[in-house]
């Protein structure tokens, strides 16, 4: 159990990712009391600076004695990394926030999301999960509604950006729309089709029972957080070519009657997470995104370009063809575009 202190020794973990970014940039405009931030990555970004208010921090690889002295971890560097170095966090002595799908459904985890089942987090044993990114919007909806007249059963699309997938999606969208409006042919690394000017109407791999695993994440994430199996739900799972905000349509059937206006007055103003505008709605994030993205893959490039010097394998992403140029030529009407839309 945490002690309650006036301030705390953070660690983020996968603290040069897309997710360890918004983490520390959270921590920060919410002015949460950090004593000392410790961020830790790969061994391919140890010592490379990250800001923190105003100061700069050192990224660290991880060791069996990094968590010594550490009051809460807050974990975004896959599951793998997750399952390793979780349990070793926790028996150092701090409290585990994962972020990863790798202790999500363990019985003896919390799943929690603060606006729905803030009480489950009362027992933990050291580690705290948190659900999908998805899971986690349509959560807040449908809590006020199964509370009020039993929710029976949801159908959900969702429409979800490349940030979901991780920061080199987020440099690929960048790079491909930019070479699309070059017309030249989009380079594909981390989806297996163009993700720029596409959708692809599925997210990780098929499971036996024709459901994505990303949309069986959502079915057994939710009835673990509302703590009822009952709940049915079907899901469909799509990712957008959108750099951040993720979006859903859901269609809910409850056991007692609710008319639109009452569902829309239990979603309304004044609940917790249900006000803010998402980040996309941010005046020129989406090109932000981009010129981030973009300067992210130059380095990226770079770096390869100096270890093949070397005489080693290239580490980086080096052009490659897509699997399907049908998609490419798809969109030869945007090449024909005037080149200073780039500017
Ligand atoms: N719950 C949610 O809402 C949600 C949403 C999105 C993602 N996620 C999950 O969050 C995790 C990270 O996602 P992301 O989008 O931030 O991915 P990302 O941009 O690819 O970042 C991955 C991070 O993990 C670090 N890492 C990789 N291998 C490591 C190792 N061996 N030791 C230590 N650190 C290592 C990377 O460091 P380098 O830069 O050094 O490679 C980087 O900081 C994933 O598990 C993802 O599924 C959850």
């Amino acid at each position: 159990m945490l002690a309650k202190k006036a301030s705390y020794v953070v660690a983020v973990v996968g603290a040069t990712g897309a997710v360890g970014q918004e983490m520390i940039f959270t921590l920060e405009q919410r002015n949460f009391p950090v004593s000392q931030l410790r961020c830790f990555a790969s061994e391919r970004s140890a010592g490379r600076m990250l800001e923190f208010k105003g100061g700069k921090v050192k990224v660290e690889p991880l060791t069996m004695d990094s968590f010594r002295g550490i009051d809460i971890a807050l974990f975004s560097a896959g599951g793998d990394r997750s399952t390793q170095w979780a349990p070793v966090a926790a028996k150092s002595g701090c409290v585990v926030i994962d972020n990863s799908n790798a202790w999500r459904m363990d019985p003896e985890v919390p799943l929690v999301v603060p606006e729905v089942n803030p009480q489950d987090i009362k027992g933990h044993k050291g580690i705290i999960a948190n659900p999908n990114c998805s899971t986690i919007q349509m959560v807040v909806v449908l809590k006020p509604i199964h509370d009020k007249a039993r929710i029976k059963r949801v159908v959900v699309s969702t429409y979800q950006s490349v940030s979901g997938t991780g920061m080199k999606a987020m440099e690929e969208l960048g790079n491909q729309t930019a070479e699309i409006l070059n017309m030249k042919e989009p380079t594909i690394s981390v989806y297996p089709r163009q993700i720029a000017f596409n959708l692809l109407p599925h997210i990780d791999v098929f499971l036996d029972n024709g459901y994505t695993r990303e949309e069986m994440k959502m079915v057994n994430e939710t009835r673990k957080i509302m703590g009822d199996d009952t709940i049915r739900l079907t899901v469909t799972t799509v990712r957008t070519p959108v750099f951040r905000c993720h979006s859903e349509c859901l269609n809910i059937e409850t056991e007692r009657k609710l008319t639109p206006n009452e569902a829309r007055a239990l979603r309304g103003h004044g609940r917790p997470g249900q006000t803010r505008l998402p980040h996309a709605h941010r005046r020129g994030g989406q090109g932000r995104d981009l010129r981030r993205a973009r300067a992210r893959g130059r380095e990226h490039r770079e770096r390869a370009e100096h270890v093949d010097r070397r005489g080693q394998p290239p580490q980086g992403r080096g052009p490659q063809r897509g699997p399907d140029r049908r998609e490419a030529r798809g969109v030869r009407g945007v090449g024909r575009l005037p080149r200073r839309v780039m500017a």
